[in-house]
C-alpha cells in the first residue's frame, strides 16, 4: 500500500510520496515542495536527509548492520580479497574466478605510474602530508588521461579509469610516503597480491629482497575490507556532488581524499594516536582527559569515539577490536601507548556521558591501534583509509553516473542584510 505525507504549510495541505527502502526504511520525498509551496527544508550536515536511493551499502545504526550489496561485513572480512569485495561494490555481484582472474590482471598491470609524476613528487616540501601529496596526484592523473575528463567517454574509458585508480593509489601512496623518509622508489611488483605489492613499495628497498610478513598482509586486507564503503558519509557524498557537475572520476576521487581527510572523518585515526600519545605525555591521567571530552567549555573530544549513525556499537569496531588483538600477540608488540587505548576504551564505556549519548569506540580507534602495531607512521593512516575507501567511491560515483543523478546543488535560508544602497568610499563611517 502506498504511504503520502501530508504537511500543512500557511493552512494549505500539501501531499508528499513515501518512498520505502528494501529494507523497510522510509523517506518523505519532498523534492517538489519548493514548487507547490515556496518552502525548503532546512538540516544542517543533512542529518536527516537523504540524497540518493542506492542499492550499494546497507547500514542499520541502531542495530549495528553493515553490508555490501547484501553480503554481512562480518562474512567478508572473514573470507574475502580486497578485490573480490572492491569488484562487488562496483559491479553488484561477486566475481565468479574468471572474472575476478581478469580484474586481478588488470589491476596488476596498471600500477605504474607515468615517470614525469615523480617531478610532482620532488617538488613537495619534506615532510608533506600524503594525503596532500595524494589527493593532488590523484587529480593529476586525470590530465595524463585526458580522455577520463570528457563526460561522454565510453563504458571502455570508464572501465581503463577504475582500473587505474585501483591499481594505482597504492603506488601513489607508497611514493608519499618514500618521499618522506627520502628512500628511493619500489617499482609495482607484478608477482605479489594487492597488499603484499602495497606494503612491499613501502617498506622494501630497492636493493634488497623484501619477504611480505602474512599476519601482515591479512590484517592489511581486513582493514581495506572494513572501510571499503560506508554509504552517504562525507567523503563519498563529497565524491558524488563533485561527480554530479561530470566532473571526471580522478577529479571526483580527489575531492573524496581531501573531504577525508578531516580530523571529524577519516583524519580520526591519526588524531586518535596523537591523542593517546598527548596522554601518555601528559602523566596518563585518564579521568582528567575524560573530563575534558566531557566539558562543553572545552573543544577537546574523545577522539575516535561516537558516529554520526552508530549509536549503539559500529560493527566494524568490534571486526578490528578483534582483529588488533591479534595482529598484537601475534607480532608480540607490547606498547605503553596502546595500554593507556584498552584502559581509555574500558573508562568510557563505564560513563554515563558516553553511555547516554551512545558514544562508543568507532573504527578509527582501533585501526589506528593496529596501524602503529604495523609500523605504519601517523601521517599515513588516513591514506590507508582512502586505498580502503576507493572502491566505494567508485561505487557511488558509478552508480550516480549511471542513474543519470541531477547536479548537487542545495538551497539555504539566507540571513544576511536586505537591499542597501551603495555607500561612496569618501561617506563610509
Ligand atoms: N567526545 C566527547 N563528546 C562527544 C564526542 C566525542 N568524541 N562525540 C560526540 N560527542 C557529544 C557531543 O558534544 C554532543 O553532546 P551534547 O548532546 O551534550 O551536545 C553529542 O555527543 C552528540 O554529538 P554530535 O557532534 O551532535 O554528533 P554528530 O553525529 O554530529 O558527530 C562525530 C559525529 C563527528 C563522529 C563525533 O562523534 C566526533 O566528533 N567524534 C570524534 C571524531 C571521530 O572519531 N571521528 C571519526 C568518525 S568515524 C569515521 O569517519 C570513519
Amino acid at each position: 500500500m502506498s504511504e503520502t505525507a501530508r504537511i500543512i504549510l500557511d493552512g494549505t495541505e500539501y501531499e508528499f510520496p513515501v518512498i520505502q527502502g528494501s529494507e523497510n526504511e522510509k523517506a518523505i520525498d519532498i523534492s517538489k515542495l519548493r514548487a507547490q509551496s515556496g518552502y525548503i527544508t532546512l538540516d544542517y550536515g543533512f542529518k536527516n536527509t537523504g540524497s540518493t536511493q542506492s542499492a550499494i551499502t546497507y547500514l542499520d545504526g541502531e542495530n549495528g548492520i553493515l553490508r555490501y550489496r547484501g553480503y554481512a561485513i562480518e562474512d567478508l572480512a572473514d573470507k574475502a580479497s580486497f578485490l573480490e569485495v572492491a569488484y562487488l561494490l562496483i559491479y553488484g555481484e561477486l566475481p565468479n574466478e574468471k572474472q575476478l582472474t581478469y580484474f586481478t590482471d588488470s589491476i596488476t598491470h596498471h600500477t605504474l605510474l607515468h615517470e614525469n609524476m615523480k617531478r610532482f613528487f620532488e617538488a613537495f616540501p619534506a615532510g608533506a602530508h600524503p594525503m596532500g601529496m595524494l589527493s593532488s596526484m590523484i587529480s593529476s592523473l586525470s590530465t595524463f588521461y585526458p580522455e577520463s575528463q570528457n563526460p561522454n567517454r565510453s563504458v571502455v574509458d570508464i572501465e581503463k579509469t577504475i582500473h587505474r585508480l585501483i591499481a594505482k593509489l597504492p603506488t601513489l601512496a607508497a611514493q608519499a610516503y618514500k618521499h618522506n623518509t627520502g628512500h628511493p622508489t619500489v617499482y609495482p611488483s607484478n608477482d605479489l597480491g594487492y597488499c603484499g605489492n602495497f606494503l612491499k613499495m613501502m617498506f622494501g628497498l630497492p636493493t634488497q629482497d623484501y619477504e611480505v610478513d602474512p599476519v601482515v598482509e591479512r590484517a592489511i586486507n581486513k582493514l581495506l575490507i572494513l572501510h571499503a564503503d560506508h554509504e552517504q558519509n562525507c567523503s563519498t557524498a563529497t565524491v558524488r556532488v563533485v561527480g554530479s557537475s561530470q566532473a571526471n572520476l580522478y577529479s571526483s576521487v580527489s575531492a573524496g581524499i581531501a573531504a577525508l581527510w578531516g580530523p571529524l572523518h577519516g583524519g580520526a585515526n591519526q588524531a586518535v594516536i596523537e591523542m593517546l600519545e598527548a596522554i601518555k605525555e601528559d602523566g596518563g591521567d585518564l579521568q582528567k582527559w575524560i573530563n575534558k571530552a566531557k566539558d562543553k567549555n572545552d573543544s577537546f573530544r574523545l577522539m575516535g569515539f561516537g558516529h554520526r549513525v552508530y549509536k549503539n556499537f559500529d560493527p566494524r569496531a568490534k571486526i578490528i577490536k578483534k582483529a588488533a588483538d591479534e595482529v598484537l600477540e601475534q607480532l608480540g608488540i607490547e606498547d605503553p601507548v596502546l595500554d593507556i587505548a584498552k584502559e581509555l576504551e574500558q573508562v568510557a564505556l563505564n560513563d554515563e556521558y558516553f553511555l547516554a549519548r551512545g558514544l562508543y569506540p568507532n573504527v578509527d580507534f582501533y585501526s589506528g591501534i593496529i596501524y602503529r602495531a604495523l609500523n605504519i607512521p601517523k601521517d599515513m593512516f588516513t591514506v590507508l583509509f582512502a586505498l580502503g575507501r576507493l572502491p566505494g567511491w567508485i561505487a557511488q560515483w558509478k552508480e550516480m553516473v549511471e542513474n543519470r543523478e541531477p547536479i548537487g546543488r542545495p538551497r539555504q535560508v539566507f540571513t544576511g542584510a536586505n537591499h542597501r544602497d551603495f555607500v561612496n568610499l569618501g561617506q563610509r563611517d
